[in-house]
């Protein structure tokens, strides 16, 4: 069964002072052992709804385990106000107000609220979108006069910038690389709540409007946003180079600039992929792989998926509610939450007293295509561009199947970290996106089998399990020791 394949993975240990295994061929003093662990199997009764799908049976009969359906507007979008929050079952009642704050307040006011210093710039792509940027200059536990080296920092898919900085200080990663003197500056991508706007299209207005905003994919994330928001930000600060880190399609849209406007790797201290997806023929979420299937035509996709905009059918929502909620109370208020459906849940690095803060900034927003386009990559096996059919493709690209990614051109020093329990970035393709890169600093297993694809965000222990190791990368890259030639 493709579904389930265990994998074995190598899993290396990190302490107080981790131990990193660098390299490809890692042959150094600091190579660690190794041991194995399972992969942890998706729900059995989610493996024999997708075999029926993909039997191409009646999709609707295949939802023969009743779930309650979403309510029309739920899952679809993050939740403003207090009532939305009581009718998805959690009693606001009993949520300290303070965590209700952070709930509905937008990035910039968050993190003043919590004693930094915050900036918003607003920048515009060639293409006509309006993208914000969030900004913590320095924070209050390091007012060092030395210049402070940039950070960008890139949210996954129907994510944004908040996702830096929701789990507050002492545990968000941009307060984190803030104490530690850093320029941390957020990007967000092109359709998220920060960046909803363009210049001539209006993203709900007439029917051609909201086509022509919403026809991207995280190819122009990373082919046009990624790179205007970088100039920006080296323009702003007097650099020549920043570190990039980004979570999920944050590494997609990065090795899709890196790539395609090789310029760009020059510009890249060090790339630190959290999560990283590029290769999916092993992906294990449902609700993605159930939307790829979709993809036989694009008309059914998009009535799916939502047309133009992410807005998935209620059918969807239900079959990955069902695929994804257990009984726990807990997971009940998150199986709404169209985000977690896609990710996954982990129980022992959720922090459920923030559940209500991570409900309130997420889903952030999204296009439709973006999600098609990881679905072509679940069902080609190949990191490639936007598949548009074959005569279209001919027309845009030249060939009847769309060109791929060229690896060979991402010359900045990759960082990976990985996870046995990600539903979106399995162990064996991220070792297919390892063995293609050719700059890689390291492949860096999480020592922990149940994290998942959002605790690279928002674990309770992320900071030792995860970023201690990144920042150590960080600062041997500023000192030239990586990476190994
Ligand atoms: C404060 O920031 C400076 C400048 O980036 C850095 O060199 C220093 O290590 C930081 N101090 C601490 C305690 O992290
Ligand atoms: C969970 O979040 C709350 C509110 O921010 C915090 O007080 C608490 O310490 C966190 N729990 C854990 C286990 O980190």
């Amino acid at each position: 069964m493709k579904l389930v394949a265990i994998v074995l993975i190598a899993l290396t240990s990190v302490g107080a002072s981790p131990s990193i295994k660098y390299g490809k061929h890692a042959n150094n003093p600091m190579e660690v052992d190794e041991f194995k662990v399972p992969v942890v199997e998706i729900d059995k009764n989610f493996q024999e709804i997708l075999i029926k799908i993909e039997e191409n049976e009646n999709f609707e009969d295949s939802l023969n385990i009743p779930i309650e359906s979403p309510k029309e507007h739920m899952g679809l979008h993050y939740i403003e106000t207090a009532e939305e929050m009581e009718e998805i079952g959690v009693n606001t009642q009993s949520i300290n107000p303070d965590l209700i704050e952070d709930a509905f307040l937008l990035v910039p006011e968050l993190i003043r609220k919590h004693g930094y210093p915050s900036e918003r710039h607003s920048v515009r792509t060639s293409d006509g979108y309006l993208l914000e940027m969030h900004r913590i200059p320095f924070s209050p536990l390091n007012t060092t006069t030395e210049r402070r080296q940039p950070v960008f920092l890139m949210h996954g898919l129907l994510d944004s910038s908040s996702t830096w900085v929701i789990m507050r200080p002492g545990n968000g990663l941009a307060y984190l690389l803030a104490d530690l003197g850093y320029d941390v500056w957020m990007g967000n991508a092109r359709g998220n709540r920060y960046s909803r706007q363009h210049i001539t299209f209006d993203p709900d207005g007439r029917r051609s409007d909201r086509r022509r905003f919403w026809e991207f994919s995280w190819h122009e994330i990373g082919l046009t946003d990624l790179p205007t928001m970088i100039d920006y930000v080296l323009d702003q600060t007097g650099f020549k180079k920043l570190h990039y880190i980004g979570h999920s399609q944050g590494t997609t849209s990065f090795f899709v600039m890196a790539s395609q406007r090789p310029a760009y790797n020059d510009k890249i201290l060090s790339m630190q992929a959290l999560a990283p997806v590029a290769f999916m023929s092993n992906l294990r979420s449902p609700f993605v792989r159930a939307a790829s299937f979709f993809l036989n035509t694009l008309d059914a996709a998009t009535g799916a998926l939502g047309i133009y905009e992410f807005l998935p059918s209620s059918e969807l929502l239900a079959l990955g509610g069902q695929a994804a909620c257990r009984d726990e109370a807990w997971t009940q208020a998150l199986c709404y939450n169209v985000l977690f459906l896609i990710a996954g849940f982990n129980s022992a690095q959720t922090n459920t007293t923030m559940i209500p803060v991570m409900l309130g900034h997420t889903p952030a927003g999204a296009s439709a295509n973006q999600l098609i386009h990881y679905g072509q990559g679940v069902r080609s096996g190949r990191f490639r561009q936007y598949d548009w059919g074959m005569v279209s493709n001919l027309w845009t690209y030249g060939s009847i199947s769309p060109p791929a990614y060229n690896l060979r051109n991402i010359r900045a020093p990759v960082a990976l970290h990985y996870s046995a329990n990600d539903w979106l970035a399995e162990p064996v393709d991220v070792e297919q996106l390892h063995q293609g890169l050719p700059n890689v600093i390291g492949k860096f297993l999480v020592p922990d089998p149940l994290f998942n694809h959002l605790d690279f965000v928002w674990a309770i222990d992320v900071k030792t399990l995860l970023y201690d190791r990144v920042f150590q990368i960080m600062r041997l890259v500023e000192q030239g020791v990586l990476p190994f030639h």
